[in-house]
């Protein structure tokens, strides 16, 4: 039996920390810092590496990244020099998240399907250009944002704004040093994400996300406010290419580059008159998609992290799904992802149904009550045998949870129905 923990506070952690907790091989799951709903919380933030590496070598600890900070620090490289067991890419295969432009350029230069683009960092140069074409654009900064550094331009004169906001006024710190001006894509955008050892990928349920804030895909984008999986807009034929043209070439060519790609892989794919081309990607499962995925899996996850670790996905029995649909509305506080209340306590958490999970995320536990603790505060995830079911089970199910600021998108999973 083996210890694990789990780094990260979000849904996506505490969706982590609730399967491997099921599997036959699993003592005890910490999670680092944790939030109000995850068991065994180690109070040690993310980026205390050195603090993460004493907890698990004292604690037997198979270690499994949630997002993107660490890894791109390199606590995957630190634990690699100690010996410790770690699910996750090392920071140089990491920059595929860490740096936008590094990723456009890997896209590239190995022929994956992406928008094209062009990178600056003279804010003079970048407005000549955005004068000079006529195609919408996006502007992205190069480094980690937590997903806020992406600005979708209807014109010209929002496109000099955004390079102002990232290039001029440092909003995103260094982050922003370098920008990318990208073709805009119009089109259904989902996400894909495999699970990458030294050798092969194997795929996870489909997912789609939905990032802006409010219903209709309207108003800024937010960290993901539900998914749900699977999503009819990956059938399989849209699977297979998705799968060739983008998930194997991209694990093959960084091997052939000398940064294999262990861990998580996402890819935010945009599907334009049946094509896939990659938005983005990230190294760790998605959050809220994770949320979702996990729900549906019908394998001992640790058995598929630790053979990864070791090279051996290739001799691990065919993973199975669960045939039902997952859906996960996320409850956030008004506000967010601009400022909000902390603080506030949540009602109605002990009433279970049996098709439901809730997930937290920016929660705290104090007293044996929950308190709201950040943005995205709750995942509300629900199974059913058609997605119709599923959100009307998880819609069902948030109604009983109340705290006087909360927030929800009343449209989880309606952008699925249109395919049926
Ligand atoms: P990213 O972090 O690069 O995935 O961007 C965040 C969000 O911005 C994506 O999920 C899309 O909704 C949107 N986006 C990014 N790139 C493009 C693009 N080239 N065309 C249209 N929308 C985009
Ligand atoms: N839900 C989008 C992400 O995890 O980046």
């Amino acid at each position: 039996m083996v210890n694990v923990l789990v780094v990260g506070s979000g849904g996506r952690e505490h969706a982590l920390s609730w399967k491997l907790s099921q599997s036959s091989h699993v003592d005890k799951v910490y999670t680092a810092p944790g939030n109000g709903g995850t068991e065994n919380n180690i109070p040690i933030s993310v980026d205390k590496i050195d603090e993460l590496a004493a907890f698990a070598l004292e604690n037997n600890c198979f270690t499994v990244v949630g997002p993107e900070a660490p890894l791109a620090l390199g606590i995957v490289d630190k634990f690699n020099e100690k010996n410790l067991q770690i699910f996750g890419p090392t920071k140089n295969a990491a920059q595929l998240e860490s740096s936008k432009i590094w990723a456009k350029q890997f896209m590239k230069r190995n022929e994956i399907p992406t928008a094209e683009f062009e990178v600056f960092d003279d804010p003079k140069q970048a407005y000549e250009y955005v004068k000079s074409i006529s195609h919408p654009v996006v502007i992205k900064a190069d480094g980690l944002t937590a997903g806020k550094g992406v600005i979708i331009c209807d014109s010209t004169q929002e496109a000099l704004v955004a390079i102002d906001i990232i290039l001029v006024k440092k909003t995103f710190g260094d982050a922003g040093n370098k920008i990318i001006i990208e073709e805009r894509i119009d089109g259904i955008e989902a996400s894909y994400i495999a699970l990458c050892d030294v050798n092969i990928t194997i795929p996870m349920a489909s997912s789609q996300d939905h990032k802006r804030i409010y219903d209709n895909d309207r108003g800024p984008n937010t960290g993901g406010m539900g998914a749900y999986s699977p999503t009819p807009i990956i059938n399989d034929s849209m699977a297979e290419k998705i799968q060739k043209r983008i998930i194997e070439k991209t694990s093959s060519s960084m091997k052939n580059e000398g940064i294999p790609f262990i861990g998580f892989l996402y890819a935010g794919i945009m599907i334009k008159n049946g094509e896939p081309c990659v938005l983005e990607f990230n190294v760790r499962m998605g959050d809220p998609e994770c949320q979702p995925i996990t729900m549906r899996m019908d394998f001992d996850l640790y058995d598929y992290l630790f053979g990864a670790v070791e090279g051996r996905l290739s001799s691990l029995p065919p993973i199975s799904w669960k045939k039902q649909t997952a859906v996960c509305v996320v409850l956030a506080s008004k506000g967010y992802p601009k400022s909000y209340l902390k603080n506030e306590e949540i009602k109605g958490l002990d009433q279970k149904d049996e098709a439901t999970f809730v997930f937290h995320a920016g929660t705290k536990k104090k007293n044996n009550s929950i308190f709201t603790n950040g943005g995205r505060v709750l995942g509300v995830t629900s199974l059913g045998n058609t997605l119709e079911s599923a959100i009307s089970n998880a819609y069902s199910a948030t109604e009983k949870i109340s705290w006087p600021n909360k927030y929800c998108r009343t449209d989880i999973g309606k952008k699925g129905l249109v395919y049926r």
